[in-house]
């Protein structure tokens, strides 16, 4: 009972930092849930923090994709911070439609991975053959190497571009189908060559036009809410490849911003899944968490698997969630760069979805502890496409708004909530004629449920098309469907093609 003992601060405050680490200004940080033990609401606040880059791992299901999309939804609305997601596995394409942003698909839009947006062709030549160093074995065949470089460095003077000026006045750049057809020329004389064009040539067959032109407007990948879906490349190679060239892009940009003392972020860069770029220690993944918080972007790392992360993004990231982790090897790979305690350890395996353990950096060095748990997650009701289809019919309408619109159908709210469960049931997809013989038994009539329908999008052949192969409604269906085709046969004598109809 002596004041020794009392001001031992563990006998009197569980492990957990400070509330005065933890409370923010809701107008200057983004809150992400309370701490397990005392309850206290945590705020994000990059301005605590020694940098704004967040890394966060856990097994699948636990929840990263969650945090992400929740925190980008406030960041956007709290800092007016843009975000670029790269997305690897076509998950977050579909919400950053319903939130506003924009998706740019690669396969169907390219990036010629010799644009030199921005910096010298010398100093893009090495950044394309490091990247293939990181992505291929090309590293274990110095000569290959070498050569490449090489055809890659006369593709750009052949061109007219000088090695070391930035282009000054926009002229054609080089693709690799240049690089290619050089070692093509060598190799007659060089077996070496004739390999190190082998490689060009898989990579261009394997990726289609993706890597020769300059589709995507790579000034507005910074821009408001943008999310580059990769998954539609075929290899994990190649989305890395795409994925790392258009970090390059960003770093470059990221150095010609001007510095910013008073700290805050103005980008966030996602990688989620990225783990062939996040392993890899000359990826730009790194050279951003080392330099982004003097420039006010931040990077978002989120993995499965934390020892596909490199351990700098560890040591380096201000905030780490660590969801699930069920492997012991996992969690000692982390332990190994973030200390915390046994009780942590002991917690955290057991982890349920949307807890995490979160360890933070703060700024000022303080004496109390930096991790915490974070009992859930609170985050942002997902929105999910809910949608209708049948013969050439394919519309969307977001869940909620769904809701909304039944009730405005004059549905009771059990009926309502009735369908949506319906629609939750069928992974949000129903066929046209089940979902208006549901509205129908709901009691709503066939004519309200087409020109809700058509309030879709849907158009009257594509109406016609389902509902006149279907069974005509008990009461009203017949005149519903009289009434469709006689608009259908109106729109097409005004489009001149009345005797057809
Ligand atoms: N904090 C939370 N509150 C409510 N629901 C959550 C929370 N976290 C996750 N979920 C739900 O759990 C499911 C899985 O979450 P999520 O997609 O974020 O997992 P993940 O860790 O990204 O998995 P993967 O590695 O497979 O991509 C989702 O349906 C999500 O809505
Ligand atoms: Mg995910």
């Amino acid at each position: 009972m002596s004041g020794e003992l009392g001001s031992r601060r563990f006998l009197v405050r569980p492990p957990e930092p400070a509330p005065e680490m933890l409370l923010s200004l809701p107008s200057s940080s983004i809150y992400l849930g309370k701490t397990l033990l005392l309850h206290v609401p945590f705020f994000w606040n990059p301005k605590k923090l020694v940098n704004p880059h967040i890394c966060i791992c856990g097994i699948t299901g636990s929840g990263k994709s969650y945090l992400i999309k929740s925190f980008i939804t406030r960041a956007r609305l709290i800092f007016g911070a843009r975000a670029l997601i790269l997305d690897w596995a076509g998950e977050y394409s579909e919400w950053v439609r319903l939130a506003g942003g924009k998706v740019v698909s690669f396969g169907k839009d390219g990036l010629n991975l010799l644009d030199l947006g921005g910096s010298t062709a010398h100093a893009r030549t090495r950044q394309v053959v490091e990247s293939l160093e990181m992505l291929t074995d090309l590293q274990s065949f110095p000569k290959q190497r070498r050569l490449t470089e090489d055809a890659i460095e006369q593709a750009f003077l052949s061109m007219g571009l000088k090695l070391h000026q930035p282009m000054r006045r926009k002229k054609r750049q080089p693709t690799l189908e240049q690089v290619h057809a050089i070692l093509k020329k060598n190799s007659s004389r060089d077996p070496e060559a004739a390999e190190a064009a082998r490689r060009i040539r898989t990579l261009l067959l394997s990726s289609g036009k993706s890597f020769c032109s300059t589709t995507i407007g790579m000034n507005d990948l910074l821009s408001g809410l943008v999310c580059v879906d990769l998954h539609s490349l075929p290899t994990e190679s190649l989305r890395s490849l795409a994925g790392l060239s258009i970090l390059q892009f960003v770093k470059e940009k990221m150095r010609n911003e001007p510095y910013r003392p008073e700290g805050g972020v103005s980008l966030f860069v996602v990688v989620d899944e990225a783990w062939k770029i996040a392993a890899d220690e000359r990826s730009d993944v790194i050279s951003i968490v080392r330099e982004g918080r003097k420039y006010g972007f931040g990077i978002i790392v989120a993995s499965q698997n934390p020892t596909d992360v490199h351990k700098s993004i560890f040591s380096n990231a201000g905030t780490t969630f660590l969801f699930r982790l069920t492997l012991s090897s996992e969690r000692e790979y982390v332990r190994s760069s973030l200390t915390y305690s046994d009780y942590y350890e002991e917690i955290s395996h057991g982890m349920g979805v949307g807890t995490a353990l979160v360890h933070l950096e703060m700024a000022q060095p303080l004496r109390c502890p930096r991790n915490f748990i974070l009992e859930k997650v609170d985050g942002e009701p997902l929105m999910r496409l809910a949608r209708i289809r049948g013969g050439r019919m394919d519309v969307e309408i977001e869940k909620d708004e769904l809701g909304r619109r039944l009730l405005s159908l004059g549905l009771s709210d059990r009926k309502s909530s009735e369908i949506l469960s319906e629609f939750e049931r069928s992974s949000f997809s129903l066929e046209a004629e089940r979902f208006s013989s549901l509205l129908e038994s709901a009691g709503a009539t066939r004519a309200s449920v087409l020109s809700f329908l058509r309030e879709l999008g849907a158009s009257e052949k594509d109406l016609l098309g389902v509902y006149s192969a279907s069974r005509p409604g008990r009461h009203q269906g017949g005149e519903a469907m009289l009434r469709l085709k006689k608009n259908n046969l109106r729109k097409n004598k005004s489009k001149g093609g009345g005797e057809r109809a």
